[in-house]
Order: C-alpha cells, then structure tokens, then sequence
C-alpha cells in the first residue's frame, strides 16, 4: 500500500546539488520537513547558501514573508547518513548525478533503507526508470519525477513510470506534486529524455551544428531565441503557437516547406550541402566552440548574481501569466 498525498509530511532529498535544493527549498516552503543528503560535506555547505538566497529571493518577491522563510528554513536538516535521511520520511526525490550506475546504487541503497509503502521519486533528466528500478526488491514505488531548473519556481514535473511502476505510485506521485503547487504531466510511456528533454536533445543539435558550422555564435543564437520564440513559448507551447502562426493554422504550420522535406521548394543551403556529418566527434568540437565562445561572453559576469536575476525574472513571469 503506497503512502496517501494528502499525509505526506516529511521528504528526504537524496543529492544536495542545483536541484536536490531546490526541491528541499519547495518542499519546506509547503510545510515540510525535510532532510537534505548528500555524500559530500562541501555539497551541503554550499547548498546553505543557496538556500538562503532562494528564500531571499522568494521574500522579496512576496511569494512568502520573512517569518515564513525563517521557519521553512528550520524544517530543512542536512546530513551525510542515509539511514538518518530516510528514516520516518514519507517521500523521497532523488537527485543524484545522471549516471546509470550511481543511479542504481542509490536505488538500491534507497530500497533497503525506506519503508516498502515510500515513493521513490528520481529527478533524473533524460534516463529510463525500467534500467534503473531492476535493482530494487519493490520496484512499483520506483517512479521518475522530472522538474526543470529551478523546481521551486518553474512549475512543470514530468512523471515517467518504468515498466515494474504500480499506477499508484503514479497516481500519488502527481497528487503529491499538484499539493505542491507544480504542474505534473504524466507521461503515457517511457522515452530517452521524458517528453521536453527528448525535444530539447533536438534544439542543442541543431544549436551546436549552427555554431559549429559559423551560421551563428551563441550570443547570437541566444539574442534571436529569447527575442523571438522564446517570448511566445512562455506562454504557449509549440503546438498552439502552430495553431496561431499561419492563417490556416496548425495544418499550414506542420505541412509548409519548413517541416516537409519533400516539398520542391526546400533547397539546401551550401553550408547545409557542405558541413561534415552530425557524427559523435563533431559534435563534441562543435560542443566544445559553444562552450568558449559561452565562457568568453560571461568571463566579467557573476553567476551567482545572474541566477538570482533569473529566479526573480522567472517570478515575475509566472505572475503575468497568472494575472490572466
Ligand atoms: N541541472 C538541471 O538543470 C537539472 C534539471 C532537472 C533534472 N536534473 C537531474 O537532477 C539530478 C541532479 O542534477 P544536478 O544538476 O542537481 O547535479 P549536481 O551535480 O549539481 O548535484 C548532484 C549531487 O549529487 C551528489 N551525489 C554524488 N553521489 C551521490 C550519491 N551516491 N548519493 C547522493 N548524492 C550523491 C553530489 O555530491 C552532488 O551534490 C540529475 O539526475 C539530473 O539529470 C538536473
């Protein structure tokens, strides 16, 4: 019998990095308790920090007040003991490194530790539960929840089950997310990169083919992205900007000479005709001019600065759309 939503209390957050904070962050903001773990010392100093400044932040936004962040503040404890971090927790979310095989002795270490009826829900951006679960002796509890950065601002979480996941694990799993205010999706089958990561896999391609091949540099692609599609995909998703683009609406948009390669007015471009091959080592080099040419343009830019700019943009975002 898997745990009720609605009485989740306390969640254990397995791997204190950019997202494994973050969530601890959304969780105590709700009530919580929670317990942030980690292996590393360093990782749970570090998300102190970080802590407070999501708080900060949120204060200042006046999604909460002072005393409520102070008190949210004191249900997160941090450890680097498992068994302390699950012990009596109602929920876990894991989110450790993407990596099958520290994925799967995490899982096995989580089986082990928390009761049979706790959910164990897996942050994981783009791998299959099925591959990662085979490890645990109750693999229906096993269920991937996917939030994107940071989880305690921007609402969507991707609920993927793997193939030995019970439909209540899913059913309490996108019930607990909705009580914390996110926006679930549950996927309807297993796929490499859940549902947006599987599209964005495409976006990074042709982004680095573009750099790589001079069409563009990321500041630019960056500028015609936030200033063109990334303005309307805030508010829609692309199949209603599809619907709204053409006069003949999603028909005209999936069906013109952008997206049928077989129409006789789709001509190659000689850089298209030209380029090498999309193979694993060019797009590693094509990678690696991004990366520089990235770091070059933010080498006098604090970073620390420029995701609080984020977050509070982000807020202010959500409270545009919610205005409607
Ligand atoms: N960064 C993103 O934008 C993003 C978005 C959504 C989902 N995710 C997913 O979330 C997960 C974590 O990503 P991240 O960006 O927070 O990575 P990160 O590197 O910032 O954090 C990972 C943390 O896991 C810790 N760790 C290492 N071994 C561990 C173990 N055995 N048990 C517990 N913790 C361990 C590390 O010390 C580190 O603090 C990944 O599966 C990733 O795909 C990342």
């Amino acid at each position: 019998m898997t745990m009720n939503a609605q009485k989740i209390s306390s969640v254990a957050c397995v791997g204190g990095g950019t997202i494994g904070f973050s969530w601890a962050v959304l969780f105590a903001q709700h009530g919580l308790r929670v317990k942030l773990y980690d292996v590393s010392d360093k990782a749970l100093s570090q998300a102190d920090a970080a802590l407070q400044a999501s708080y900060d932040t949120l204060v200042d936004a006046a999604v909460m007040t002072a005393d409520e962040a102070a008190a949210a503040l004191a249900r997160i404890s941090k450890t680097t003991d498992l068994a302390e971090a699950l012990r009596d927790v109602d929920f876990v979310q894991e989110s450790g490194p993407e990596r099958y095989r520290i994925k799967r002795e995490i899982y096995r270490d989580l089986d082990r530790l928390a009761r049979p009826e706790v959910v164990l829900a897996s942050s994981t951006s783009a791998m299959l539960m099925t591959e990662i679960q085979s490890v645990t002796a109750h693999p229906q509890r096993c269920v991937v929840a996917h939030p994107y950065n940071p989880p305690h601002i921007v609402p969507s979480v991707e609920i993927v089950p793997g193939e030995a996941t019970s439909a209540e694990t899913v059913t309490v799993t996108r019930d607990f997310m909705a009580r914390m205010g996110r926006a679930p999706v549950v996927a309807r089958k297993e796929c490499r990169g859940h549902i947006v990561n599987h599209m964005q896999a495409v976006l990074y391609r042709e982004a680095l083919w573009l750099v790589g091949n001079g069409v563009a540099t990321v500041d630019e692609i960056d500028l015609a992205f936030r200033t063109g599609p990334g303005l309307r995909l805030a508010l829609m998703g692309p199949f209603m900007v599809g619907m709204l683009t053409s006069p003949g609406g999603m028909r005209d948009t999936m069906l013109d000479r952008k997206l049928d390669h077989s129409a006789e007015d789709d001509i190659p471009s000689r850089v298209e005709r030209e380029a090498p091959p999309r193979s694993p080592e060019n797009m590693r080099a094509w990678a690696e001019i991004c990366v520089a040419q990235m770091e070059a343009s933010l080498a006098d830019t604090d970073k620390e600065q420029l995701k609080k700019w984020r977050d509070r943009k982000l807020l202010q975002i959500l409270d545009v759309i919610a205005a409607d």
